[in-house]
């Protein structure tokens, strides 16, 4: 006997019924990964950084499926908007359904409080049960403004904004940042007083803000930042080898998070190494090769045009080139590409086995 299906009776096409109790279902599942609690074992938890322009939904959920290794991600910084079209187009990356492969926390930048308690329902609506908050961007058009690390220096407007929004929202609150804009000092200021908030942990990129990404990150800062806040502190900044990995661990003992960013592009199978597993050379090839087709047709699929489907691609190859022989060489070619189809060409033979 054919199942009944809920909703039978309601006036609905069997097709519509089908829609939504898929994307209920959906939902479901998505909202009993975001709210579950996670799990700290003895493997390193890993979080996939925040990279605007490439971790976008597509981009996490083929990483994930391809090579896996991480645990959570967290996603490119959107602001809350003034007009609907924009905030729904926004929304599109932190839909539940396309975000089932790995969960995810949504990130803002821009500290406008009515605005931000508006997404933060929003987001809540969709399931969500966190909120991360940039205070570590080092663009200078952003950082002149007062926001992202431009904030650091200002701790009286980082609480004032905690004040306002923290009664008001339904999420709970997670903030990345850096070591400061322009001196240690300032988040060393900053953390005692952030220990009176309940934040949810601190994620810090140890550089400065005014380093952008030039020099190298300072585990040793993290380390005098432990001893200042009573919030679970990640790590993040040139994780880029298990060596490294290792070595971080070892001066940094205990259950804790690791954030990962550009090491993962540049190598995406250094998660799963960093967790104990190590793929043959050929197993490597096959999945990049299997993860770069149809990262490439999804985008095709999704992007308005070549010009956008191959800046795209551009963003991840000046990482993921590292992953190959003559690396330099390879980003070159790539880079001068114009078209799809010398584009293609250069795939085709990379791959050719
Ligand atoms: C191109 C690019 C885009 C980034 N976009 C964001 C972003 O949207 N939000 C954010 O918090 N950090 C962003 N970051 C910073 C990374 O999340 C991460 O903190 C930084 O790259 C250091 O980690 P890594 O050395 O593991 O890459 C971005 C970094 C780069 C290079």
């Amino acid at each position: 006997m054919k199942k009944k299906l809920p909703l039978t009776g309601s006036g609905y096409s069997e097709d519509k019924i089908l829609s939504i109790t898929k994307s209920l279902g959906e939902k479901i599942i998505f909202q009993e990964a975001q709210g579950k609690a996670p799990a700290l074992t003895d493997q390193p938890f890993l979080i996939l950084a925040p990279i605007r322009g490439i971790t976008d939904h597509i981009f996490r959920t083929l990483f994930q499926r391809h090579f896996g290794g991480a645990d959570q991600a967290i996603a490119p910084f959107i602001n809350p908007q003034p007009h609907a079209n924009t905030a729904v187009r926004q929304l599109q990356d932190l839909l539940p359904e396309n975000n089932l492969a790995l969960p995810v926390i949504p990130q803002f930048l821009h500290p406008d409080p009515d605005g931000l308690v508006a997404l933060a329902c929003g987001l809540h609506d969709l399931g969500y049960t966190e909120i991360n908050w940039n205070l570590g961007c080092p663009a200078p058009m952003v950082t002149r403004k007062r926001r992202g690390s431009g904030l650091l220096p200002y701790p009286e407007a980082i609480l004032a904004l905690l004040d306002f929004v923290l009664p008001r929202i339904p999420l709970r609150l997670s903030i990345k940042t850096r070591l400061g804009l322009n001196h240690p000092d300032e988040l060393t200021t900053l953390l005692p007083l952030l220990n009176e908030y309940p934040l949810t942990e601190i994620i810090i990129h140890a550089r400065l803000g005014r380093q952008l990404y030039t020099g190298s990150a300072d585990p040793d800062h993290f380390g005098h930042c432990l001893a200042l806040s009573r919030h679970p502190l990640v790590y993040n900044g040139d994780i880029t080898t298990p060596a490294i990995m290792t070595r971080l661990q070892t001066q940094f003992p205990g259950p804790r998070k690791w954030m990962i960013g550009r090491g993962l592009l540049a190598d995406p199978f250094l998660a799963l190494t960093i967790k104990g597993h190590h793929p043959s050379p050929e197993q490597r090839r096959a999945r990049l090769k299997a993860f770069h087709q149809e990262l490439f047709t999804t985008y095709q699929n999704h992007l308005n045009g070549p010009g956008h489907l191959l800046g795209r691609m551009k963003q991840l190859w000046f990482y993921l080139a590292a992953s190959f022989p003559e690396q330099q060489k390879l980003w070159k070619r790539i880079k001068k590409t114009s078209t799809v189809e010398q584009y293609g060409a250069i795939i085709d033979q990379l791959f050719q086995s």
